[in-house]
């Protein structure tokens, strides 16, 4: 395994335990071609054919009379940009000379055991024992550029991640204006494109076409991913599955502007190219000085949807989730936002702490409204003053009376943001993102914060310590609600601007890394109106993030299947919220509601002492459900049975446990069909010599029990051939969880 330098084929060959990449140099001219990438292949000879050299029209130096048909048909490594390969180019400068032209060529190359850190970036990690990596370097001789191209292999997931560094070689000044991540030509295998689509409440729904002729992109101009499209790309074959067919993935670990996307040439050959995206992108490289693009990781899987999802699941909670979280338990929280919104003071939290406690939940999250004059969303941003108008006393005292009842205690920030109606604002109006002249949008009554300055991180920082070295704080939820527009920053040059999206990232991401350097235990949840930063970047920083603003038991299933496609169910912030819901009026049952937030970190985010006395006795069984089961979601295996959103009558997702000793299997009715019968599921992942116990989850028994014993025994191979009844429910939206112990 590895990563390996074949001398007589000039191949490069990057194995993973079951793929196989192939890169290749061609000849003096040093064109980096690629040639392969998926299953694995053992033995190689005979590789390079693939790039198609030995085909008119040759390479150039065979062939120099038509060095542009050779340039817009070669399976590019890392293409380039105006010099005749006419498809997308992976960079694109702004020469002395206002010259945009790019081609890079192979120079040398390095093959090192471990993988090094991205300078400022997230970045996925594995100690030399578990990742190889090829660095090479390419240089462009006329701009006096130099990129080093690196792909890290990981010795037990079948993931490549590819990242790119750029060195400014030469006297003067280079505007990179285009810098992708990766690219990526392969013959169209009658793939479809999958992407993850959405918007505010109902955010990364899956969204699936046909590759065509032409370009197909999803992007991001917001200043973050957004609620609308995903940094994530998938090819795959048009009859791939869950368990069968080609697909390969493609997860941007960044958060912010991004560019997936796939062009279909008229040869018939696809190119993917994924990274920051090039819109209003301009990064000034000064002599001597470098660029680092973030990086992307590429999956590739024979064995359909499901073995691309366990891949990226894996290779995020080993290799990219950083917090001492990331094998815990978390803390079971409630969170006050629905309960109360901005009307509630310390009493009320009390109340809602006090009667939690009662039935099993552990932590007290006191949301949006507890700082300067906020009593609605118009103010205050830039203020974080504790309210002692509505926590009298302060905030330590009410952390002690959460304390007190053996309950922790967390809360919400937004220190991205400045509200126009603030003591910051009056003082450091230049703070907020503006262009002169132009009076900057609002959204939600509210600016961004230039926090590529950093005496503007400085001060935000600054106050949050101050009020998390105040009590006893043990989590922060961090949120930004709105995106960023009319980009302008007082503090940089003009020929700088084009820097803004970028260093706006970076310079959150430092925030992030300066909370996690002060407070090393602390457990972090990033946030974004819901669920619009939901990605591997954000990972890094905190070990789960809030999915969605809507609670919804069946637009979640939508949500989490979307989300559950890439990122593990521990990365999932779900809780139980009551009903009609809040985001879109339905009611589903209180026992629905909490099976699927099971499926996720788990919490509540209503007004428990409002509940009834039915659901509060539910409440202390869902608690310990969580405890009984959270260990098997969050570090099991995720199998996909079905979708309602294909199927539109019922949902069902399993996991299974590593060794898998046991598996929960998660079943939804979303509409009952009249005259239905009980329905077959074909399970997957189970060990097919073994037999299984099956218990039902019961949420209103007479007993303390939370699983009854079914008294059905079957094997694995049964349930996965043959299938595994469920009975046929009543009604619409109701749920069953099925636990399957092995004997
Ligand atoms: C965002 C979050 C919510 C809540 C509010 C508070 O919308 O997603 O969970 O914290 O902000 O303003």
């Amino acid at each position: 395994m590895g990563i390996t330098y074949i001398p007589e084929e000039q191949l490069f060959k990057l194995d993973t335990p079951n793929t196989t990449y192939c890169i290749g140099v061609i000849d003096r001219e040093g064109f980096l071609g690629h040639a392969y990438y998926g299953r694995r292949i053992d033995n190689i000879q005979g590789m390079s054919a693939l790039m198609r050299i030995y085909e008119n029209p040759m390479t150039p130096e065979t062939n120099a009379r038509d060095r542009l048909s050779f340039l817009d048909c070669f399976p590019a490594e890392y293409s380039a940009h105006g010099v005749g390969d006419y498809r997308e180019s992976s960079i694109r400068v702004r020469s002395a000379g206002g010259h945009s032209a790019v081609l890079l060529t192979y120079v040398s190359h390095e093959i090192y055991q471990g993988k090094r850190r991205l300078e400022g970036l997230p970045a996925t990690f594995g100690d030399e024992s578990e990742v190889t990596t090829l660095a090479i370097t390419c240089r462009d001789a006329v701009l006096g550029l130099r990129a080093v191209l690196e792909y890290s292999v990981f010795e037990d997931t079948d993931a490549i991640a590819r990242s790119v560094r750029f060195y400014n070689d030469g006297d003067g000044p280079i505007y990179l204006e285009k810098a992708m991540s990766a690219c990526l030509d392969m013959d169209n295998r009658d793939f479809d494109m999958l992407t993850l689509h959405g918007s505010w409440a109902r955010e990364r729904h899956m969204d699936r076409r046909r590759v065509s002729h032409g370009k197909h992109a999803v992007s991001s101009l917001r200043g973050e991913p957004g609620h609308q499209e995903h940094p994530f790309m998938a090819l795959l074959e048009h009859t791939a599955t869950q368990t069968r067919g080609d697909v390969y993935g493609f997860s941007l670990v960044y958060s912010g502007n991004f560019r997936m996307q796939a062009e279909m040439n008229q040869f018939g050959s696809v190119r993917i190219t994924a990274g920051i995206e090039p819109e209003d992108f301009s990064w000034k490289l000064t002599s001597g000085e470098s660029f680092q693009t973030p990086e992307v990781i590429l999956v590739y899987s024979g064995e359909g949807l499901g073995g691309m999802s366990r891949t990226y699941h894996d290779l995020y909670r080993k290799h990219l989730i950083r917090s001492p979280y990331r094998n815990k338990k978390r803390p079971i929280l409630i969170n006050n936002w629905e309960a109360t919104y901005f009307d509630f003071n310390e009493e009320k939290l009390l109340d809602i702490a006090r009667e939690a406690s009662k039935l099993g939940i552990e932590m007290l999250v006191m949301d949006d409204g507890w700082f300067g004059n906020r009593y609605d969303d118009n103010r205050a941003l830039g203020d974080w003053q504790v309210n002692e108008e509505k926590l009298k006393g302060g905030l330590k005292k009410l952390v002690d009376g959460v304390n007190a009842l053996g309950m922790e205690f967390g809360m919400w920030f937004e220190p991205e943001m400045i509200s126009p109606e603030s003591k910051l604002y009056q003082e450091h109006p230049d703070w907020a993102i503006a262009i002169p002249g132009r009076v900057p949008g609002l959204a939600r009554n509210q600016y961004v914060l230039d926090i590529s300055r950093k005496e503007v991180r400085d001060c935000i920082m600054g106050q949050m310590f101050e009020v998390l070295h105040s009590a006893n704080i043990k989590y922060v939820k961090w949120d930004m609600n709105r995106p960023l527009s009319d980009l302008g920053s007082a503090a940089l040059e003009a020929d700088r601007q084009g820097e803004l999206y970028h260093r706006y990232v970076l310079g959150m991401y430092e925030m992030q890394e300066r909370l996690l350097a002060e407070f090393p235990e602390l457990l972090l949840e990033n946030c974004s109106g819901g669920g619009a930063r939901f990605d591997p970047g954000m990972l890094y920083y905190s070990p789960q993030i809030w999915c969605s603003d809507d609670t919804d038991a069946l637009e979640r299933l939508a949500i989490q299947e979307g989300t559950a496609l890439i990122y593990p169910l521990s990365a999932m912030g779900a809780h139980v919220s009551v009903c009609p819901n809040h985001a879109v009026g339905r009611n589903t049952p209180f026992e629905t509601r909490g099976y699927v937030a099971l499926a996720g970190t788990f919490g509540y985010e209503l007004d428990i002492t409002k509940l009834s006395q039915e659901d509060k006795d539910m409440v202390s069984r869902q608690t310990a459900m969580y405890h009984r089961f959270n260990d098997l979601v969050r570090e099991g295996d995720y199998y996909r049975i079905a979708s309602w959103q294909d199927n539109h009558l019922y949902d069902c997702f399993q996991v299974v446990s590593k060794d898998k000793g046991e598996s929960l299997v998660f079943y939804v009715q979303v509409l009952g069909e009249p005259n239905q019968h009980g329905r077959i599921l074909q399970l997957q992942g189970l060990d097919e010599n073994a037999e299984y116990r099956l218990y039902e989850a019961d949420m209103q028994g007479d007993t303390e029990e939370i699983t009854q014993d079914t008294g059905r025994v079957c094997s694995g191979q049964l349930l996965q051939n043959g299938g595994m009844l469920v009975e046929r429910l009543w009604g619409d939206f109701r749920a069953k969880l099925i636990w399957l112990k092995r004997q």
